[in-house]
C-alpha cells in the first residue's frame, strides 16, 4: 500500500498516462486543444481538451487518490467547483447551509442560485438539532465548511453525515482549510468534498483552482456533464502548478502548523491587545474534541479579535513582512480584516449577526521564520496601540 506522501509526489504513478517515452520525471504539460484520430471510425480517449486533457486527468486522478475517492474533477477556481456542485440541484430543491461560509459562496447562493429557484436555509452546523429542525421534504443536501471561516470552529463531518444519511440527504463539505492531508472527509461520511486548490493545495499564491471528489457514480456523471457542458475547466498550465504544489503539501502544512503554534503562543501573551483567539482546539467547548477526533492537524489560519486599545486598520497597515491581502494557505503570511475584505460580500446585518466585527483579524501563517513573524506583529501592535497613538499625538 503506497503511503500518503508517496502519493503526493507521484499521484497514480509517473507512467499512468502510459506515454512517458522520454523518462521525464514530471507529468507532461499537454498544451493541445485537440487530438488526432487514427481514422474516422476509430475511438479516441482524448478528443478535445475541454472534455479531457491528460495533464488535468493526472491531477483529477491524484486528488481522487489522496481522498480515497473514485472520481476527481478540476475546475477553473474553487468558486467554479462550488458552482458545479450546485448544478446537481434543480428549482424547488432545498439545501441547508452553514451560517458561516466564505463570502463568495454566500454571494453565489444569495445573488444567483436563489434566483434559479433553489431554496436555502442557513443553520449553525455545530448544532445537530438546528440542522434537524431545518430539514424539509424537499431538502437534498447540507453544505458546510469543515473549519468555518473566519471563526475556525470545527463541524463534525461524522455527526452531520450520519444525520444526513438518516434523511437521505447529501453531505457536501468545503475542505479548503484542511486538505486531504489533515482530514479525510469522504471516509468520515461526506458524499462530496470541494477544495479551493488556490489555497494549501497550490500553496504558492500563483494559481486559482478548484477540485471536487466523490465516490458516487451518478454524482460523478453529473459533475462531469457540468464540467464539460459549462466548461469551467482548469487549464493544463494551472493543473501543472497544482500538481507541483501538491508534491510538498504535507511538508508545507507541517511547517504552517508549527509556525501557527508559535504565533498562537505569542498572541496569548498579548492580553491587553488581543481579546479573543479563534483556532481549532482553543474554543473551550465540544468542538475541541471534534477537532482532536477528526483532524490530523489544525492548519495555519488564526483569527483574533483586537481589544479596544488597538486600531485594527493601523494594525494591518502596520505589518511590514506580513502582506495585507486576502487568501490563505500560501508560503507567505497574509493578514486581513474580514469585515472589510473577505467577508465584505455579507450584508452588514449578516456580519453583525455572525460576529464579524471591525476588530477581527485573520492571519494566514506562512513558512517564514516564526521569530520574524512575531517581531512583525509586535511592531504592528506598537504602531496601532491607541495609547501609543494618543501619546504620539501629544
Ligand atoms: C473556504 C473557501 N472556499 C472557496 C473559496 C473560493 O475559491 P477560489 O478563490 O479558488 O474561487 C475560497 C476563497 O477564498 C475559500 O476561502
Amino acid at each position: 500500500m503506497t503511503g500518503f506522501n508517496t502519493k503526493l509526489v507521484y499521484g497514480k504513478g509517473l507512467n499512468h498516462l502510459n506515454d512517458n517515452c522520454t523518462g521525464a520525471v514530471n507529468v507532461p504539460l499537454y498544451q493541445s486543444t485537440t487530438y488526432a484520430f487514427k481514422d474516422i471510425d476509430g475511438e479516441n480517449k482524448y478528443d478535445y481538451s475541454r472534455s479531457l486533457n491528460p495533464t488535468r486527468e493526472y491531477l483529477e486522478n491524484q486528488i481522487a487518490l489522496l481522498e480515497d475517492a473514485k472520481h476527481g474533477f478540476a475546475f477553473a477556481s474553487g468558486s467554479a467547483a462550488i458552482h458545479a456542485v450546485f448544478t446537481l440541484f434543480k428549482p424547488g430543491d432545498h439545501i441547508i447551509v452553514s451560517k458561516n461560509i466564505y463570502g463568495g459562496t454566500f454571494r453565489l447562493i444569495n445573488d444567483y442560485l436563489k434566483n434559479l429557484g433553489i431554496e436555502f436555509t442557513q443553520v449553525d452546523t455545530l448544532d445537530l438539532a438546528d440542522i434537524k429542525s431545518a430539514i424539509k421534504p424537499n431538502t437534498k443536501a447540507i453544505y458546510f465548511e469543515t473549519i468555518d471561516n473566519p471563526f475556525m470552529k470545527v463541524t463534525s463531518v461524522k455527526n452531520v453525515a450520519a444525520l444526513a444519511k438518516e434523511f437521505n440527504i447529501l453531505t457536501i463539505v468545503d475542505n479548503t482549510f484542511l486538505t486531504p492531508y489533515l482530514q479525510q472527509a469522504l471516509t468520515l461520511g461526506a458524499d462530496i468534498v470541494i477544495h479551493s486548490a488556490t489555497k494549501y493545495l497550490g500553496g504558492h499564491s500563483d494559481v486559482i483552482a478548484g477540485l471536487v471528489v466523490t465516490n458516487h457514480e451518478d454524482i460523478a456523471e453529473k459533475l462531469y456533464f457540468s464540467q464539460n457542458a459549462v466548461g469551467g475547466i482548469l487549464s493544463p498550465e494551472d493543473c501543472m502548478l497544482v500538481i507541483r504544489g501538491i508534491k510538498t503539501l504535507s511538508v508545507r502544512l507541517d511547517r504552517h502548523i508549527k509556525n501557527a503554534q508559535s504565533v498562537l503562543e505569542y498572541l496569548k501573551t498579548k492580553t491587553d491587545e488581543v481579546k479573543h483567539i479563534y483556532y481549532p482546539g482553543q474554543a473551550g467547548d465540544e468542538t475541541d474534541q471534534i477537532a482532536a477526533d477528526e483532524l490530523k492537524g489544525y492548519g495555519g489560519v488564526i483569527t483574533f479579535e483586537l481589544s479596544e486599545d488597538v486600531d485594527p486598520k493601523q494594525f494591518v497597515n502596520g505589518t511590514e513582512l506580513i502582506w495585507l491581502a486576502v487568501s490563505l494557505g500560501s508560503v507567505e503570511s497574509l493578514i486581513e480584516l474580514p469585515y472589510y475584505m473577505t467577508h465584505a460580500e455579507l450584508p452588514v446585518e449578516e456580519r453583525n449577526k455572525v460576529g464579524i466585527t471591525k476588530n477581527l483579524v485573520r492571519l494566514s501563517v506562512g513558512l517564514e521564520d516564526p521569530e520574524d513573524l512575531i517581531a512583525d506583529l509586535q511592531q504592528a501592535f506598537v504602531k496601532a496601540s491607541k495609547k501609543e497613538l494618543v501619546h504620539n499625538h501629544k
